[in-house]
């Protein structure tokens, strides 16, 4: 198995993964492209904190929160995710601080992708 693969397999396992799940991240930068939607998932499951599905409806991430906008609905791009997410909005906390440039990157194209907003 690849370590992509490897990573692929651990993120949508809970628990402790998170941490093993950033550790490889770290360790195999390469893997950013081709594992970007999972990496996206983990970090709207749990590396944003707090979590995105505190807030949001969003099916594929399996949260059904109502505080904010439900995204399956929204469909923002991933450009309207990424804004939001740095600046935050309303009662919504910024990211900025907390996630890298390219962790943001990864959730706006991840929320793009599963609500349908971005192929
Ligand atoms: C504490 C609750 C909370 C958390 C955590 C949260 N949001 Fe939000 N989010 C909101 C609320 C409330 C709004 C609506 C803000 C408004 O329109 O005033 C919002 C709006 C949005 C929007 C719509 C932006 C727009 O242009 O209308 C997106 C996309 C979004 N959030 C994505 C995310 C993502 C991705 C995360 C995790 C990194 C996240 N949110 C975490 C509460 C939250």
């Amino acid at each position: 198995m690849t370590p992509c693969a490897f990573q692929n397999r651990l993120f949508p396992s809970a628990g402790g993964a998170a941490v093993i799940a950033a550790m490889l991240a770290l360790a195999f930068p390469a893997c950013a492209g081709g594992s970007e939607e999972a990496m996206g998932k983990t970090i709207f499951t749990k590396t944003a904190q707090p979590s995105c599905t505190l807030c949001h409806a969003l099916k594929d991430a399996g949260s059904s929160a109502e505080i904010g906008p439900n995204l399956d609905e929204l469909k923002p791009d991933a450009e309207r995710v990424a804004k939001a997410v740095k600046d935050g909005l309303g009662i919504m906390p910024a990211f900025g601080e907390s996630l890298s440039d390219e962790q943001i990157k990864a959730v706006a194209h991840y929320v793009a992708r599963a609500t349908g907003a971005a192929k």
